[in-house]
């Protein structure tokens, strides 16, 4: 994690800002996100595909990170954006990503969602259903328009990784059966309010035993452009989805170079623009959450570390068991000895544990501790669980750091809410 490192004096830095001063200045918990490795690692990406000889464009999947100066970067960077809902669309646009760059996700885009991506002549949507299909053509009909569509396939390849997040099975909601594509393209392109332009992908994320089952979709993919065309149909792009994996503890996942290169194999020569839409590989190692410790409890046989941040900032381990990187700020905390502890929140629930017998020196109260690889599905997936508000954001560059998102305050967390003023 080479914008991580640790000075004899400051402790902890990010870049070159000491992660003590962040807590100094906007308290804990506080999300901080390196700029320098957002633009290296949209920088490896483009370089992997570029040089594996592929025509392609890439589009930031904003709900790992939906920050509008996340974004931002990206999009100066030259990516364009990946959205699941009205929300993150209306995010994209406000941090400056060209419409034609916004590819819109989801197996449950509403009417209202559609109109406003076609309103905002967005790239393209990828259709998940037949259903989809009929009434995305029914909604641009009553627009004068036609949108422009994708057909996302459902490969049926085993992505290998945790059951909550594959997708590319068929017992997974997403997508149409590969077998059903031919047929349902062929609907589409003869549907009065549909342009069929291609047809996307998404297997699954967190995906670290190597590219075989990205290579197996592609294979997949390649032989139904194939077919399509046979069959008269124009496909002018595919969508590769996203899904790289990252390391948080010892996985090793496949490099962009290998991703690249399991898309040329399947998808090559087929003289179609690839779309990729990666959202944690990107941003995931460039963030971290700092938390500050409020107590340390021993109970019979268990040492406690109680923190201020809790499951309702970083909810990846009660959800799916996932590992972070934990690691004290100050300097003299990696010189001390260590002992097994378990790492919570305030949060009344058990499951509000972060990590168990984590070998970790004495953390007296104050005392701050940075969870690692947390700038993807870490602020994205915060909630106001226990009336806790939602922590503030910060960005890194080089020297510099600044407030992205201010702590929201408790005035926010009742503002909308009313007694009741009954009606009827
Ligand atoms: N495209 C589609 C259609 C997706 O559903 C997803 C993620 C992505 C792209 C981006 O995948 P990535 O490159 O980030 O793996 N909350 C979970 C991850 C859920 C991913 C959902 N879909 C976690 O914290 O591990």
């Amino acid at each position: 994690r080479p914008a991580l490192s640790l000075d004899p004096m400051a402790g902890l830095m990010l870049e070159e800002v000491p992660l003590a001063r962040i807590a100094a200045a906007h308290g804990t918990p506080v999300w901080a996100y390196s700029a320098a490795t957002l633009r290296r690692r949209a920088g490896m990406l483009k370089a992997a595909l570029f040089n594996a000889g592929l025509d392609a464009s890439i589009h930031f999947a904003t709900k790992a990170n939906p920050s509008l100066a996340v974004v931002n970067l990206l999009a100066g960077e030259g990516l364009g954006a990946d959205v699941v809902s009205e929300g993150e669309l209306h995010a994209a646009l406000a941090a400056g990503v060209p419409a034609s760059g916004i590819v819109f996700s989801g197996v449950g885009k509403t009417r209202g969602e559609m109109r406003r991506a076609l309103e905002e002549d967005i790239l393209q949507l990828n259709i998940e259903s037949a259903e989809e299909a009929a009434i995305l053509s029914e909604v641009a009909v009553s627009m004068g328009r036609r949108a422009r569509c994708a057909l996302r396939v459902n490969p049926d390849v085993d992505a290998r990784t945790h059951a909550k997040i594959t997708t590319g099975l068929t017992e997974n909601k997403f997508g149409v059966p590969i077998a059903m594509a031919p047929d349902l393209y062929a609907r589409m392109c003869a549907m009065p309010g549909l342009e069929p332009v291609g047809i996307a992908v998404h297997i699954g994320s967190q995906i670290t035993q190597g590219v075989a089952s990205y290579a197996a979709a592609y294979q997949r993919l390649g032989d139904l452009v194939r077919e399509l065309r046979a069959a008269g149909h124009p496909v002018l792009r595919v969508d590769c989805g996203g899904g790289l994996g990252i390391s948080y503890r010892d996985e090793t996942p496949a490099s962009p170079e290998a991703l690249a290169g399991a898309i040329r194999a399947g998808l090559g020569g087929l003289d179609v623009r690839i779309m990729l839409e990666p959202g944690r590989w990107i941003c995931g190692p460039a963030g971290v959450l700092l938390a500050a410790v409020v107590i340390e409890k021993q109970s019979s046989d268990r040492r406690f570390v109680i923190l201020d941040a809790a499951m309702n900032e970083l909810l990846r381990p009660a959800m799916y068991d996932a590992w972070h990187g934990i690691l004290p700020v100050a300097a003299a905390a990696f010189h001390a000895p260590v002992s097994p502890a378990d790492v919570v929140g305030p949060v009344c629930e058990s499951s509000d544990t972060f990590a168990r017998d984590r070998a970790l020196p004495a953390l007296p109260p104050e005392s701050l501790v940075a969870f690692l690889d947390a700038g993807a599905y870490g602020a994205s997936m915060s909630s106001t669980y226990n009336a806790r508000p939602l922590a503030a954001e910060v960005m890194v560059d080089g020297a510099r750091f600044a407030l992205i998102r201010e702590r929201q305050d408790h005035a926010a967390l009742l503002r909308g809410q009313r007694l009741p003023d009954w009606t009827g």
